[in-house]
């Protein structure tokens, strides 16, 4: 198998945490005789200090001639004054748009070893599998027009989605939860929007298609409250950007952090590989940050792009083992420390590599 893939590592702990994910999927050619190869280019902030811009031309070159886009995280504080489009993050949904992937796969799940690092009670957490299925190019997001106007101090952006767009990644939506619980939860606010209202009547209609899926239709408020107090009861849950944003940043409190999660961008030209959590400013180049989130997100690679399916559940299951094993990044290291070893972000990544390399 071979896969050319493009590492925007980005800022913050991304350049440390991604280090781990590409040593992982290294290792994992090297086993299985695949030819992986690795190029590093620039965005976010990053690139606004060196090329002026958060996403160089060559850069977006080499993505979209890229199998597979790896993104690391993007932001700083010292970049929050700019204009939205002028931001790191402006790199981040240039990158997006230009890729064309417009589902973003967020999985959310608990892991029993980490129940302790909820605010939320073992009982009600324990077992939890969601596999949120964001929309990532329209939304409020990309809606024109958009403005803050300074001199009427007006300021507005535009939720907008077409019936294709929103067929399309309930389509996917759909797809995903044949292959698991065949349930599907429509996240929207028809009570109130006139885009919702669309959304959900499109999502309606792809039902028709996939008779095995149950479709159940939430309001994003209620949706907010019942994934923290039922979060076992769903499975496949699409929904538009903005809320899709939102929710899954409230459902890394099941997980316990979100320095846990990953997420794949499909349906475009290339899949935008990046994990959940952001560059974490605060923590950067001091060697603690959490690189589990970007060794999931390179399972996400195996799976999605590479058709590596086993190599991928090897992955996963050698992250499970190093918690099961007790070893922990220092955000993770909570409760009852008898039994739990605190790793620094390399060490924890060659604990990750140990445990792959005894299961190959
Ligand atoms: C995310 C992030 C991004 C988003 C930001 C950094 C633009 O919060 O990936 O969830 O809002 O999509
Ligand atoms: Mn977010």
């Amino acid at each position: 198998m071979k896969l050319n893939v493009l590492v925007t590592a980005g800022d913050g702990i991304g350049p440390e945490v991604t280090a781990e994910a590409v040593a992982v999927l290294k290792q994992i050619a090297q086993a299985g005789g695949h030819d992986f190869s690795f190029t590093e280019k620039r965005i976010g902030g990053i690139a606004i200090v060196n090329d002026g811009t958060p996403l160089p031309k060559d850069t977006l070159d080499a993505a979209v001639a890229s199998d597979a886009v790896l993104l690391g995280a993007v932001g700083g504080n010292e970049f929050n004054s700019l204009a939205p489009d002028k931001r790191p993050e402006g790199g981040l949904l240039q990158i997006r748009a230009a890729l064309g992937g417009f589902a973003n796969l967020r999985p959310c799940f608990s892991f029993k070893e980490l129940t302790v690092n909820s605010p939320l009670r073992p009982e009600i957490i324990e077992g939890t599998d969601i596999m949120f299925v964001r929309e990532l190019l329209g939304g409020a997001y990309f809606g024109k027009p958009r403005e803050w106007n300074k001199e009427t101090g007006v300021g507005y952006n535009t939720m907008v989605y077409t019936k294709d767009e929103v067929t399309r990644v309930a389509r996917v939506a759909f797809q995903l939860a044949q292959k698991r619980r065949k349930k599907l939860c429509s996240v929207d606010k028809a009570n109130v929007l006139e885009v919702s209202q669309l959304w959900r009547a499109a999502v309606t209609e792809v039902a028709k298609d996939f008779p095995d899926v149950t479709l159940e239709h939430q309001y994003v408020d209620a949706m907010a409250m019942h994934i923290m107090n039922r979060p076992r009861d769903f499975d496949v849950v699409v929904t538009e950007n903005l809320f899709g944003d939102i929710l899954t940043d409230e459902s890394g409190v099941i997980t316990g952090s979100l320095g846990m999660l990953p997420s794949a961008t499909i349906g475009g030209k290339v899949n935008l590989y990046e994990p959940v959590h952001g560059s974490a400013p605060d923590i950067a180049g001091k060697g603690i940050a959490n690189p589990l989130g970007a060794i999931l997100t390179g399972a996400l690679i195996l799976r999605h792009s590479a058709g590596l399916e086993k190599e991928a559940v090897l992955v996963e299951t050698a992250v499970k083992k190093v918690l099961e094993d007790g070893f922990r990044t220092k955000d993770l290291a909570r409760g009852n420390m008898d039994g739990l070893t605190v790793m620094s972000t390399t060490e924890m990544g060659a604990k990750v590599r140990e445990l792959l390399a005894a299961s190959f």
